[in-house]
């Protein structure tokens, strides 16, 4: 069997970097998850990300930038995003702003919205794929729409295959949770999905408060389910895995494997995994999708998960888990 996994070397991400000049789709660690890129300035390009991914086309991309790269030239950079911007990259932080006069990425990327997503990771694969390449590169997390997010080469594989031409192994991604996205293209800032840089942090960076977007319950029609739609990841079904998931669970119940949260967690007959023994959060976020994906292929019928403190990065991984959770379409 032939596979599109190479493990990233100088010679693979300039290969890597070929393929994208050429419109080609590559698959790229980042200290969050793995991305699935494709050249942001090129129709056809962000068209098969869409397609490889089963993405809906009103769901916009996030625009991965080398570092350095003059942001301006692709959206409005205002005070707050400047200070965000010195404050948070490279990093795990997305800001969602106006694009730019001449803005060179293609409309589909943005979903036709009059905003662009902006990320510079921080992860070195990455940098160096996006400094060999010279492009803006947008970039969704590299899994089918709706799935688990891939914290490791083999997910990617495993969710996208042939559909990706090449997937550059770079292990683990040491944080494993997607990207805080911040809307700046309203008055007033507000977080659109949590992530690895917590409400605080940017509230502290801000000098002010910041809300997070209320997330369900919007009633049809409502402004509240506007606001939903301006940040599809934020619908409800999201990061599921095949198994349904049981939140706030004591114990396992027969059947169930256990997510494990803490020391001394109960016994489970089935698989069970620890996504911190010692109580670390950053520790838990960065388990939480792999062994999701590992549980998701034991034998139990459920996944029971015990409960994360809503404290800084539980926010996060609390977040993936409700959706996780959520009833299905
Ligand atoms: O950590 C991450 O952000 C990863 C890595 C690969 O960078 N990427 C990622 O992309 O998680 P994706 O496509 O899975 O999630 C992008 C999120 C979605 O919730 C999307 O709706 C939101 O960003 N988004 C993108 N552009 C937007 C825009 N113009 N306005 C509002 N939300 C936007
Ligand atoms: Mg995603």
């Amino acid at each position: 069997m032939t596979s599109n996994v190479v493990l990233a070397t100088p010679e693979s991400i300039a290969a890597a970097a070929d393929l994208l000049s050429e419109g080609g789709l590559v698959a790229f660690p980042t200290e969050t998850v793995y991305g699935l890129g494709g050249d942001a300035t090129r129709e056809r390009a962000v068209a098969r990300i869409f397609a490889a991914k089963g993405r809906p086309h009103f769901n916009p991309l996030i625009v991965h930038l080398a570092p350095g790269w003059p942001a301006e030239e692709i959206a409005i950079m205002d005070e707050r995003a400047r200070r965000l911007a010195a404050a948070f990259w490279p990093g795990a932080l997305t800001m969602v702003l106006a694009r730019a006069p001449g803005c060179p990425i293609v409309p589909l990327a943005g979903a036709g919205l009059d905003t662009i997503a902006l990320r510079m990771p921080a992860h070195p694969i990455a940098q160096a794929l996006l400094k060999k390449v010279h492009l803006p590169i947008a970039a969704p997390s590299a899994n089918p729409s709706g799935q688990l997010s891939p914290t490791e080469a083999a997910h990617v594989a495993a969710g996208l295959g042939s559909k990706v031409d090449l997937i550059l192994d770079g292990g683990k991604c040491p944080g494993g949770l997607e990207s805080t996205v911040i809307d700046l293209s309203v008055a007033e800032a507000r977080i659109l999905r949590p992530g690895l840089v917590t409400q605080a942090q940017i509230e502290a960076v801000l000098g002010m408060a910041v809300a997070v977007v209320a997330e369900n319950g919007a009633p049809p029609g409502s402004a509240a389910e506007a606001e939903e739609l301006k940040s599809p990841g934020m619908l409800a079904s999201h990061y599921a895995p095949n198994k349904p998931l049981r939140l706030n669970a004591q114990k396992a119940e027969p059947g169930e494997a256990l997510l494990a949260f803490g020391p001394n967690p109960p016994r489970s007959i089935h698989a069970s995994l620890n996504l911190s023994p010692k109580g670390d959060l950053a520790e838990a976020a960065a388990n939480l999708f792999a062994y999701l994906h590992r549980l998701d292929a034991s034998k139990a019928h459920t996944i029971a998960v015990m409960p994360i403190p809503e404290a800084g990065l539980g926010a996060a991984i609390n977040d993936r888990l409700r959706r996780a959770a959520a009833p299905r379409p």
